[in-house]
């Protein structure tokens, strides 16, 4: 396995690759990250990651800085996973200048849930997976679904751009409890890392009430802010949406079975988690 710094160095390195398959990543990798990379190694090659932790998907209050860099580590987990090349830009390799040029998803699908409440992570999400493909240049490209929204605007990028790449959803992967596996979960108090089980169970608590025709949206939604609430969580969003535009369903489409997705995020002390389940 390869580590490669600059964008000279890796469009070498690929050069006449027809099959390249590409997993971005901010590192600080788990479990869940690795079965990306198998899965990019199943679908293609050579495999490559990358490591960079993108400023422009945070906003001033959150934590870029204390992101965990953990190069060496990583480049331990990756090889064995799969990995043949490791790209890991310095911040003024990947922005040698303000990067002015940005990729603008549309409002009607970046500035609702994790949009809302992180005005403009989309665009930096999109801009830098732009860049990030165009230097790349892979046949295919893994996310995990727990990155929901996430996985919905990058598949609107490609299509409007007619960008040749095919776009893999992996399914998300959980610890033992159910947990939902996240680099942000290394933030946890001990304490925390217990609770944290009860944003998956709220989300199954959404889903149960789904196709109740008695209960409204907004009471089932709201009762299940209440129950994680309750427990000492500050929720941003626990909602039912259509899993098409992630747009809420009406209660024709709700109780008609539409494919819905239970999508949540909430702060548990200083730690903000956001999981999601398809039903
Ligand atoms: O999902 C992530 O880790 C990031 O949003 C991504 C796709 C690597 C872009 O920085």
């Amino acid at each position: 396995m390869r580590v490669i710094h600059t964008i000279a160095e890796l469009r070498q390195a690929l050069a006449g690759q027809q099959r390249t398959a590409f997993v971005p990543t901010m590192g600080n990798l788990h479990e869940g990250h690795l079965s990306l990379v198998r899965e990019a190694a199943r679908r293609g090659g050579p495999v490559v990651v990358s490591i960079f932790v993108n400023r422009l998907q945070f906003l001033p209050h959150e934590d870029f800085d204390q992101y965990p860099r953990t190069l060496a580590r990583d480049c331990e987990l990756l090889a064995p996973a799969g990995c043949d090349i490791v790209f890991a830009p310095s911040e003024s390799e990947l922005y040698p200048e303000p990067q002015a040029y940005k990729v603008q998803p549309p409002a009607a699908l970046a500035d609702l849930l994790e949009g809302e409440f992180r005005p403009g992570f989309f665009t930096g999400v999109c801009t830098v997976v732009m860049k990030l493909f165009q230097i790349v240049q892979p046949a295919v490209a893994v996310f995990g679904q727990k990155d929901y929204q996430q996985l919905a605007v990058i598949r609107g990028m490609v299509r409007q751009f007619a960008l040749p790449i095919e776009i893999v959803g992996h399914a998300t992967v959980r610890a033992d409890d159910g947990l939902a596996l996240s680099s942000r979960n290394g933030y946890l108090q001990p304490a925390e890392r217990v609770e944290a089980i009860a944003l998956a169970q709220s989300l199954r608590q959404l889903a149960a009430g789904a196709r109740d025709g008695a209960a409204t949206l907004a009471s089932i939604e709201a009762a299940a802010a209440d129950s994680l609430r309750a427990r000492g969580w500050v929720p941003d969003y626990l909602t039912l949406r259509r899993r098409s535009d992630l747009l809420p369903p009406t209660d024709a489409e709700r109780l008609a079975g539409e494919p819905l997705v239970a999508l949540g995020a909430a702060r548990l002390g200083q730690t903000r988690l956001i999981d999601n389940l398809e039903l």
